[in-house]
């Protein structure tokens, strides 16, 4: 797959990065208010009654922040916090040796946890009986297999965020990093972000040095609308691939429906990168829809590309 500035997906070398930008307790953590507002509930309840809290599964696209609030937790309930990944756990054992390490409220964290192999999740389902706090995180949540599903008492999806929640987000990243940025800067990368602060916090730090190189080292509107240009993210904060997926749609298949895994084909991409990368954020903010007979490009994004619209015709879905 291509390496994309604006993936929600974590690039290896960011890691000690965002850390460093990561809230660390329920209050500091911008957006996905009702989550969060059952999440207070929960531990507020299992530190009264000295119970472990039920395990939990968030679901949702990647860069969201799900391991972020996975620490969180953690953090709240004062427990360890182990943190793991399905693609990581190849053998039994490993899940084993993980597992017998655990201490009575210790907090184990899955990344991608609808890829563990079957026989190896039956390993888990004993372990999650016995007062360890286990937290799934998936961006496929139609790929958890319904034993493992059930074992979850609180199942949470996180959404895209919005405008002024990734106002806040960057301003409080800008301030950690101690960029100067104006309100008007913070909202030009909010609006380009796809939802998503992971990609703001790398815009942030992309357009931070553009600042510093080619202005003053304040981040405006005009230096924030300039460096993303050289960074070919357009308004809506597209990168060259999803302009591709739009096109491909319109220009081939006049508009869709056309199936997911025909898109896939024609960008040289594998069918989940499409549907769990690419395609979230463009159905979301309605340039594709999904039907049954496959996705269709809206008006939107016809007018986003400068092509007379053209409805897909009538009765084909
Ligand atoms: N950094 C990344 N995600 C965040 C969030 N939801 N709140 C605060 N800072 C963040």
């Amino acid at each position: 797959m291509t390496k994309r500035i604006i993936a929600g997906s974590i690039a290896e070398e960011e890691a000690p990065y965002e850390l460093s930008l990561r809230p660390r307790v329920l209050a500091e953590y911008i957006g996905q208010q009702s989550v969060k507002d059952n999440l207070d509930v929960a531990i507020q309840a299992s530190l009264k009654r000295g119970e472990p809290l039920d395990h939990i599964l968030l679901y949702g696209p990647p860069g969201l922040g799900k391991t972020t609030l996975a620490s969180v937790i953690a953090n709240e309930m004062s427990a360890h916090f182990r943190s793991t990944a399905g693609p990581l756990i190849q053998l039994k054992g490993d899940l084993t040796a993980i597992l017998t390490n655990l201490e009575f409220g210790d907090v184990l964290f899955i990344d991608e946890i609808h890829r563990l192999q079957p026989n190896i999740e039956e390993i888990l389902y004993p372990a999650m009986e016995d007062f360890k706090l286990d937290i799934g995180a998936t961006t496929r949540a139609g790929l958890i297999t319904a034993p493992l599903r059930s074992r979850f008492g609180m199942v949470h999806r996180l959404d895209f965020y919005s405008v002024p929640e990734l106002e806040y987000i960057i301003r409080r990243s800008a301030e950690i990093l101690t960029a100067p940025i104006t309100g008007e800067g913070c909202h030009e990368i909010a609006k380009r972000c796809r939802g998503t602060p992971r990609v703001a916090n790398r815009l942030l730090k992309r357009i931070r040095d553009f600042a510093d190189v080619k202005g003053t080292g304040e981040i405006t509107a005009p230096v924030a609308r300039d460096a993303l240009k050289l960074l070919d993210i357009d308004e809506q904060g597209f990168d060259d691939m999803d302009r591709k997926l739009l096109r491909a749609v319109i220009e081939r298949f006049g508009g869709g429906p056309v199936g997911l895994n025909t898109i896939a084909a024609v960008l040289s991409e594998e069918i989940d990168a499409v549907e769990d990368i690419y395609e979230p954020y463009l159905l979301q903010i309605g340039f594709l829809q999904r039907t049954p007979r496959g996705r269709v490009a809206t008006k939107f994004a016809y007018e986003h590309l400068g092509i007379p619209y053209r409805p897909p015709q009538a009765g084909l879905f």
